[in-house]
């Protein structure tokens, strides 16, 4: 994988004009505060904190966790936080998350870790094993920008890589579940409900999976468009509805 320095400085002023012109209005820190003051969930996992940035839309009083082998924290995390400096696999391999929450199922959970589509299904699967019926996952990065920012190998600043597939996946592999994706910057925020705990179809098919999907790229997201979740566009009225029909029912 070539080295970061190595990467394009101009391009990356270049992708984020191009990501603002696709997905103009907030971004999706914006977005993931509307959801913590929409849901106020009791708890909240957190796969991929880097410096913290996302991890601060939590509320004060919400139970949080943060996973990630690299955390580089940058100011003050939300009071009732724990960070676990080890990947996800680790992390769930070492711990009972419903342990580490004190409660069987956690609330709401962001995934945006390694951003390979097999460690995403992976997490995935390790959260949804403590999921309820009205927990919601979040997956980062389900509208790539293009063939380049959503290769497998990283070789630009702006990275999405390719996480998108765990969208198409699930919505064609889990019919049970609802997917919907807020069409917010710069590449996207898929919100998942209807968790099943005791669903063994994904870790029963993983090997499948990835082989499937793993071959795909850029220009088969551009000619399946229509296999994707559906979207609703980034304000705090679309969001709100999004996250009610989610939870309806579940
Ligand atoms: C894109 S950054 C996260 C950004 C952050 N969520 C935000 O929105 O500000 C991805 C993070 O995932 C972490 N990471 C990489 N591999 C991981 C793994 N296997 N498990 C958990 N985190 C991982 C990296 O160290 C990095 O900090």
């Amino acid at each position: 994988m070539p080295d970061s320095s190595t990467y394009d400085d101009a391009l990356r002023e270049i992708h984020i004009a191009q990501a603002s012109t696709a997905l103009p209005g907030p971004d999706y820190y914006t977005v993931l505060s509307w959801v913590h003051q929409i849901l106020r969930p009791a708890t909240y996992v957190e796969i991929g904190i880097r410096h913290g940035d996302s991890l601060r839309a939590a509320l004060p009083d919400t139970k949080c966790i943060g996973i990630d082998p690299e955390p580089t924290l940058e100011g003050t995390l939300p009071p009732d936080t724990r960070v676990f400096a080890m990947t996800s696999d680790s992390f769930f391999e070492s711990y009972n998350l419903a342990e580490i929450l004190d409660a069987r199922n956690f609330s709401l959970a962001f995934i945006d870790g390694l951003h390979l589509f097999e460690q995403a299904l992976l997490d995935f699967i390790h959260l949804e094993r403590f999921a309820a019926r009205q927990s919601i996952v979040m997956i980062h990065d389900s509208l790539p920008l293009d063939l380049t920012t959503s290769d497998r190998v990283r070789t630009t600043h702006f990275y999405s890589g390719d996480v998108w597939k765990l969208a198409l996946c699930l919505k064609a592999r889990r019919k049970d579940l609802r997917l919907t994706t807020i069409r917010t910057g710069p590449t996207g925020l898929c919100l998942i409900s209807r968790l099943d705990p005791h669903s063994e179809v994904l870790l029963r098919n993983f090997d499948e999976l990835v082989t499937e999907y793993v071959s795909l790229d850029f220009r088969d997201y551009e000619n399946r468009g229509h296999q994707m979740p559906d979207t609703v566009e980034n304000s705090f009225a679309a969001v709100q509805s999004c996250i009610a029909s989610l939870l309806q029912d579940a």
